[in-house]
């Protein structure tokens, strides 16, 4: 909703053309109205997500009057048009940004941004007692899409209702797969299917750090062969992918599809681009419990909904992981050893890797690590230039979206074997660190490592690439988990 406040000062002045032409009109309101004003406002910017059809977790309804006007204050306090207060829970979420040390090369998707004249607005409509205004008068607008995938949509899920072990119980965060199947039971079709948009349901989102989907080649011979520990639910404890955690059965050959992080949105792949799933390829989905909340309700059946088509599309898409998780050595940092000190306020980290996969486009990047992490950038490294590609000055945990550019396909990115990606990531392991201490308690004695657990810490993007046409099969090692 740009440049509302014109509309009002233009209201306004329309108004006292109108009293001189003599028509009928509703008492003039001073000031911005909750019609004219503040509902298209709040439409536009916070109703995506704050509404009661379909609202975005634990998303309260944003829609009414007494809803808007009953939270006025806090709703602005949240409001954060610049993007440098020191909440870490401003609305609306975006936190990739545009920065002095670190410009991309286009503007990114869907910001949803508050800008400096709506906040203005809002605080004027808050200083003048909230004035309800003529519903008559209310600006058409619209509500950005959201949740929805449209189109002819797949709907995988676990086969029964998963029990997860309770924090005390479990000791450390839970890692579960499960070999997810259709309503008709179908688990690895036998025919190539492109998949061109992901949506996740998580089950029991206040426990679930991450889901991730890989693809597994004859997927029912390994079923079959012993992969399972409850046959119930299709589903066994994993290590670093999907193979059994105990050693007991492994799983070579498999690959990363897509993941969900808390606050991953659905993604809608643009481009004319799609991913590609083999015949008799089936899927996995690796959930990661963390052991942080107590609910009362410890049963998950998440879901993984997907568009798929039978014909290929113009490009393919891959995604990947860039940086440093579990099974890196502490070592394989550009300046090693990873490790965040105690006490560490600004503590960098960062990762260099070489492209090896061919000719290819960059169309997304996800910041992924734990609670320390304040910030990180991702640049794009080659002979005669720097690019940075992604930068989130203000991570949040909660909010860990994949980013894409508003850019025709012909200006995205390119990457060629010999470029190299970097990752850099800043950490901070103090008692002022707001999300360390609201989610485990206080800063992590001893310093933090690289490890899987939420008290652990990673420096990692995902990353979205694809080819003009077909990809080439690469040797590219298959990637484990965050
Ligand atoms: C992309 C989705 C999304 C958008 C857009 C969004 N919100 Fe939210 N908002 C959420 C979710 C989800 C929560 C619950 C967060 C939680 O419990 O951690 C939330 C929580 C809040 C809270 C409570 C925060 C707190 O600290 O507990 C306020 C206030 C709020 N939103 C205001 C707004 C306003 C105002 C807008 C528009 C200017 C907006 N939100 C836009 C998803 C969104």
């Amino acid at each position: 909703m740009k440049g509302s406040a014109l509309l009002v000062l233009l209201g306004l002045a329309g108004c006292e053309d109108v009293q001189k032409a003599n028509a009928p009109v509703v008492a003039a309101v001073e000031g911005p109205t909750f019609y004219q004003d503040i509902l298209p406002l709040v439409g536009e910017n916070c109703q995506q997500c704050h509404n009661s059809t379909l609202p975005m977790g634990a998303a309260f309804p944003l829609e009414t009057y007494e809803q808007i006007a009953a939270f006025a204050p806090v709703l602005l306090s949240k409001m954060n048009p610049v993007g440098d207060t020191t909440d870490p829970f401003f609305m609306p979420p975006f936190n990739a940004k545009d920065g002095a040390e670190c410009s991309p090369p286009h503007a990114f998707r869907g910001t949803y941004a508050v800008e400096q004249s709506e906040y203005d607005l809002f605080a004027e409509w808050i200083d003048n007692g909230k004035a309800k205004g003529d519903p008559s008068t209310l600006e058409p607008f619209t509500v950005p899409p959201m949740v929805d995938l449209e189109g002819s949509i797949t709907a995988l899920e676990f086969a029964a209702d998963y029990n997860v072990p309770p924090p005390a119980e479990a000791g450390y965060d839970t890692f579960r797969c499960f070999a997810l199947q259709t309503e008709d039971g179908l688990v690895a079709p036998p025919v190539d299917l492109w998949i061109d948009g992901f949506q996740f349901r998580p089950g029991n989102p206040l426990i679930a750090h991450h889901m991730l989907v890989f693809s597994v080649p004859d997927l029912n011979e390994h079923l079959a062969a012993g992969l399972v520990e409850d046959p119930e639910t299709n589903s066994w404890a994993c290590d670093g992918a999907v193979s059994r955690a105990d050693g007991s059965y492994i799983v070579r050959d498999f690959s990363l599809v897509w993941g969900w992080v808390p606050g991953g949105l659905p993604l809608d792949l643009q481009w004319n681009m799609g991913m590609r799933l083999r015949a008799n390829t089936g899927l996995v989905i690796q959930m990661h419990y963390n052991t942080l909340a107590e609910p009362d309700d410890l049963v998950d059946r998440s879901q993984l909904e997907m568009r798929v088509r039978d014909t290929p599309p113009e490009r393919e898409a891959i995604f990947t992981l860039v940086g440093v998780f579990n099974s890196f050595g502490t070592d394989e940092v550009d300046d090693p050893p990873f490790e965040i000190p105690l006490g560490a306020s600004e503590h960098v980290e960062s990762y260099t890797e070489p492209h090896q996969r061919g000719d290819m486009r960059l169309w997304g990047f996800g910041a992924h690590m734990h609670y320390a992490g304040t910030s990180l950038d991702l640049r794009l490294l080659n002979d005669d230039a720097e690019t940075c590609l992604l930068n989130v000055p203000r991570y949040d945990y909660n909010w860990q979206q994949m980013y894409t550019y508003e850019a025709d396909w012909e200006d995205l990115p390119q990457i060629r074997n010999g470029d190299s990606l970097r990752v850099k990531c800043t950490y901070d392991n103090t008692e002022g660190n707001v999300m360390l201490q609201k989610y485990l308690g206080g800063p992590v004695v001893g310093g933090m490592r690289l490890g899987d657990g939420t008290s652990d810490e990673m420096c990692i993007v995902g990353l979205g690439l694809a080819c003009d046409g077909m990809c080439e099969e690469t040797e590219a090692p298959p990637s484990p988990r965050p």
